[in-house]
This record gives structure tokens, C-alpha cells and sequence, in this order.
């Protein structure tokens, strides 16, 4: 079944742009445990959110939800240096640049712009903007199965997500976190802390890494 499936890009930037590799063993991940309800923390363009939706409708078709929290902007300096999201709506290739943020005149990081993108779904989705401390406790996790944890970097951050989203999420249910091999974010402090709490900690390759609650 995971190879009938083949991530996207939809002419816009992901942190998985230069290692579907990467893409690939998430995916593999959501085909194995097939979870009906889905948050995703930091939607950033929506690439991988929209891939998400198209993998769970062919898993379940269309019986499926997915969350996604997102500060929805531009940039926000000050929180991209914290949380290590180095974002520039500038795409690298000059003339994608022209086409969408020039002629299009399209901020690809709004919510607009992503609702757009995963308008397909849009009767399985729930997009929300703001800091994922201040969503995250609005969210029914008891619901959620499967979480992919890629907003903000920073150690507090993330510890605090991690608390959270352990907060009342159910046994056996599955968080993946970017960015475990990143020596200056906080992922794998956060993360390794939780050891004693979880079921499992298990690194699925260098960058992702997979809790079992
Ligand atoms: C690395 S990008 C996410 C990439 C996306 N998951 C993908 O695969 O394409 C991180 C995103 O998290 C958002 N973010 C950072 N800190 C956040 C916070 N505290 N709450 C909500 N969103 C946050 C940023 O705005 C950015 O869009």
C-alpha cells in the first residue's frame, strides 16, 4: 500500500523538500498504525498536511479528521529565531517566486493559503492559529491517535507540547518529533526526559523519533 503512495510538494517549501526519505518512514508510519485522527503541530505551507489528508482518505476513505495548529504567518522574527523555523516566503526559485508571491501575490504561510490547499478535505479538517500552548489545550487529544510534533523547536516548547499532548492522550497512541538529531534545538532534551512516563522512545531514523504513550 505505501507504494501506491508518492509525497508532494505542490510547488510549495516543507521541511521534508530535500529528504522524502524522511517523508517516506512518516508515511510508513501513519500506512502501519492507519490512525482516523491526526494533529500535526506547525503546518508551516500545509505540504505535508495535505499529504497527510491524502493518505488517510485512501486508508479510510474520507473517515478521517485532521487537526492542524499553525501561528499561520509571514514571518514572525522573534519566533522563528526562538523555535528555529527559519522561514523566508521568498522561494528559492526565482520564477515560482514571481508566479505565486509576485503575481499570485500569495502568502503561502497564511491560513488562507493553506485552507486552499487542503480545500479538497475541507470537511476533515480543523485548522488553528495561534501558539500551540495556547490550542493544544482546546483540543479533544482523548480523540487523537497519531501526533506529528513540528512547530516550535526550542526545548521549552516542545517540553511543553510534550506535556500537553501526554496530558490526556490516550495508551499506545503514537507522537512522531522532527528534528531529534538537531544538536542546538530542544527536541531530543525534551524528548529524553520523557523516558520513564512513555511506553517506548524509539528513533525511527536520525531525525525522526517515535513516542509510544
Ligand atoms: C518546521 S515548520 C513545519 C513544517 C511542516 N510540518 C512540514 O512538514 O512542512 C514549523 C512551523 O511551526 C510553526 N510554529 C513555530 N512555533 C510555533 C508555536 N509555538 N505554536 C504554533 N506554531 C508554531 C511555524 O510558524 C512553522 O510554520
Amino acid at each position: 500500500m505505501i507504494n501506491d503512495f508518492k509525497f508532494k510538494l505542490y510547488f510549495r517549501k516543507s521541511s521534508f523538500k530535500k529528504d522524502i526519505f524522511s517523508a517516506n518512514i512518516l508515511f510508513e508510519q501513519i500506512e502501519a498504525h492507519k490512525p482516523k485522527n491526526f494533529l500535526e503541530v506547525g503546518v508551516f505551507q500545509g505540504v505535508t498536511s495535505r499529504n497527510i489528508c491524502e493518505k488517510l482518505n485512501l486508508i479510510h476513505q474520507n473517515q478521517f479528521k485532521y487537526h492542524g495548529i499553525d501561528i499561520f504567518e509571514d514571518a514572525n522574527n522573534i519566533l522563528d529565531d526562538k523555535e528555529k523555523t527559519s522561514k523566508h516566503n521568498k522561494i528559492s526559485n526565482p520564477i515560482k517566486h514571481l508566479i505565486y508571491n509576485v503575481f499570485f501575490k500569495a502568502d503561502l504561510n497564511s491560513l488562507k493559503s493553506v485552507k486552499n490547499l487542503l480545500k479538497k478535505f475541507d470537511k476533515n479538517i480543523k485548522l488553528y492559529k495561534g501558539l500551540s500552548s495556547e490550542i493544544l489545550p482546546n483540543i479533544k487529544m482523548s480523540e487523537i491517535d497519531f501526533v506529528f510534533l513540528d512547530g516550535g523547536h526550542s526545548y521549552e516548547t516542545v517540553k511543553n507540547d510534550l506535556y500537553l499532548i501526554l496530558k490526556n492522550i490516550q495508551k499506545n497512541k503514537v507522537i512522531i518529533c522532527d528534528d531529534y538529531d538537531q544538536k542546538d534545538y530542544g527536541v531530543k532534551k525534551a524528548v529524553d526526559e520523557l523516558i520513564n512516563n512513555v511506553t517506548e522512545i524509539k528513533e525511527l531514523n536520525k531525525r525522526l523519533v517515535k513516542i509510544t504513550t
